[in-house]
């Protein structure tokens, strides 16, 4: 896997299913708005383990769904979640961007957190735009609302714990998009990228995921993974007490851990940007 060293995608299989789980009301809903007309050959790119993809292969069952990415270990889980689901699903393997010139046409392109894993973002987008058919969709979920799991005071330690976390998670956001290959300034203006890739009608909406406390097991795994990944990545960048905090937060043995809490929630806002290749 030659693909953003920093990560271990294969690794993060099951963290990518109970995440994509977990977040998968705003999928239900940004599928809604990619009905009108029905689309005959979907791309789902940087599919990951297929979670969205095979709810656009349940949404849209007339269609051909391909679910595209660069670790096929993933691409595997996806088939197996296809078979399981009952679903029709066809896998490819590419890595982007180069890759992306290689896929079949499409009416429909979604992509959802990747691009921003791709150093230039704009010349992924219009390699993307690239491959519509005329009329065809480009739906790139990127951006939204920071998700938040618990009150401002958890009972321990300094509050507002959580907006210290996302500070150091953005701070690692920029170190990770500074040392990717061909990383590209770009002001992430998504439906003005939209535009630049050659598209039409290029706008943006946001869709709720509200899980009200106390949060199911598979979501609560999904919490727990991300806090484990940041206690991992971060734990330099963080002050001894949120140090302290985060370790409470995640031994399973105390009553105050993530796993046990009857507080914990999840509550956030996905963006996807939708535009159009002109009809012809
Ligand atoms: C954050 S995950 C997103 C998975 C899924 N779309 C979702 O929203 O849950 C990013 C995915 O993109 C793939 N990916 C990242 N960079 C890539 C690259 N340069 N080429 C090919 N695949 C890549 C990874 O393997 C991973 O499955």
């Amino acid at each position: 896997m030659d693909h953003d060293h920093d990560f271990d995608w294969a690794a993060m299989a099951d963290m990518l299913v109970d995440e994509g789980e977990a977040y998968s009301p705003y999928l239900v809903a940004a599928f809604d708005r990619l009905a009108d007309p029905e689309p005959k050959r979907i791309l789902d790119i940087g599919s990951g383990p297929g979670v969205a993809a095979c709810l656009l292969a349940e949404r849209f069952p007339g269609a051909e769904v391909i679910a595209v990415d660069g670790t096929p270990e993933l691409l595997a889980r996806a088939e197996e979640r296809a078979g399981r689901l009952g679903v029709r699903l066809q896998t490819q393997v590419a890595e982007f961007p180069a890759g992306l010139g290689e896929l079949p046409e499409a009416d429909l392109v979604w992509s959802a957190n990747v691009v921003h894993h791709v150093g230039d973002q704009q010349g992924a987008l219009t390699r993307m735009a690239a491959l519509l058919r005329p009329g065809g969709t480009l739906a790139i979920a990127e951006g939204g609302l920071p998700t938040r799991w618990l009150p401002r005071d958890i009972g321990f330690g300094r509050p507002g714990l959580q907006l210290r976390l996302e500070v150091a998670m953005a701070e690692r956001f920029d170190r990770m998009r500074a040392e990717l290959p061909d990383s590209a300034p770009v002001t992430e203006d998504w439906p003005a990228m939209l535009r630049a890739a050659g598209l039409v009608e290029a706008h943006s909406r946001s869709f709720l995921v509200d899980r009200p406390a106390p949060l199911e097991e598979g979501p609560r795994r999904s919490v727990r993974q991300w806090f484990e990944r940041l206690r991992g990545m971060q734990a330099d960048h963080l002050d001894p007490d949120d140090r302290a905090a985060l370790d409470r937060l995640l031994n399973p043995d105390d009553p105050q851990s993530i796993d046990r809490r009857p507080d914990l929630f999840l509550l956030t806002a996905r963006t996807v940007h939708y535009a159009h290749r002109p009809a012809g």
